[in-house]
């Protein structure tokens, strides 16, 4: 796997810094960024914070391993903490974001996986596109999803792993899952989407294809650094083999102008957003001022 420094599009960015038209080049090209340390060490803490509290909160937005009882996702996680609706709304993402997807955005999705230590499980290799296609009508791919590392991401903790360029072939041909999720009992059918048992996976030889021929990167890096990825990049994590969990928080970004007809949408809200106003930013300091949930 090549992972040396300076393989995979790693800029050491500021934390004011805004993605520049020759990043949104690497991204185009790669289909994704990593921006380290674009977060400071006391932003992440306000994140963090957060994420403890939702991962303690009974809801039926949190998903669990197939334990039961290890916390696995919380999803919706921007329309109920008001550190997560100022993380989503942070200029450092939602310019990234406007930059790359080349107009103004809104919040498709968020979650907080939360790759608990010792054990929290894999994500196998999927491509997101094809969920968003195939169960929201999602027009296009034109969404980018922003993962904010909550967590130091290691080698041992489960980084999550993409294959360099596979977003320019489209939809790669997929094996399709839809029988019984071992652990879930009668679970709703969206929870299909959500499990280390994924619905929509990657053909072997399609993956075997792509990533003999481009390579396999697993951006690692301090807590608060963020990775910008592609929704038809070639994705997967490992399960966390580390005594310390790896939380990450993503917020997907869709264009405006590629919303789904909502009347066409039968998943709940917390899973795709009904709300494709543009999004308004917050002031760059509010993760500083964002202390207290909603
Ligand atoms: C994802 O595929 O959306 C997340 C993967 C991960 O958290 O490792
Ligand atoms: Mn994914």
């Amino acid at each position: 796997m090549g992972n040396e420094p300076g393989e995979h599009p790693t800029m050491r960015a500021p934390s004011s810094a805004r993605v520049s038209t020759t990043m949104a080049d690497v991204y185009q090209r790669e289909g994704f960024v990593f921006l380290e340390n674009l977060f400071s060490a006391g932003e992440v803490e306000t994140v963090r914070a957060a994420a403890l509290a939702a991962g303690a909160q009974e809801s039926e937005r949190r998903v669990f391993e197939s334990d039961g009882v290890t916390v696995r996702s919380v999803y919706g996680i921007h329309e109920h903490d008001g550190r997560f609706a100022a993380l989503a709304r942070h200029p450092r993402l939602v310019d990234a974001a406007r930059r790359i997807l080349g107009g103004d955005v809104y919040v498709y999705q968020s979650k907080l996986n939360a790759k608990a230590a010792l054990g929290g499980d894999l994500w196998p290799w999927h491509q997101d596109y094809i969920f968003w296609r195939n169960e929201d009508a999602m027009p296009a791919p034109r969404a980018v999803t922003a993962a904010v590392f909550v967590d130091d991401v290691t080698e041992l903790n489960g980084p999550i792993a993409l294959v360099p360029g596979s977003h320019k072939g489209g939809v790669l041909p997929y094996d399709t899952w839809n029988g019984e999720l071992a652990g879930y009992g009668t679970s709703p059918a969206w929870m299909a989407n959500l499990v280390a048992r994924l619905k929509y996976t990657i053909q072997r030889e399609a993956l075997l294809g792509v990533a003999l021929a481009h390579g396999v990167v697993t951006p690692k890096a301090k807590a608060g650094s963020v990775l910008l990825f592609d929704c038809n990049i070639a994705h997967a994590s490992a399960m966390n083999l580390s005594p310390y969990p790896r939380t990450v928080a993503l917020f997907t970004y869709n264009r405006v102008d590629n919303a789904p007809d909502i009347k066409a949408l039968h998943r709940p809200e917390f899973l795709v957003s009904r709300d494709s106003q543009p999004i308004e930013v917050v002031a760059d300091d509010a993760l500083r001022l964002a202390g207290a949930p909603a």
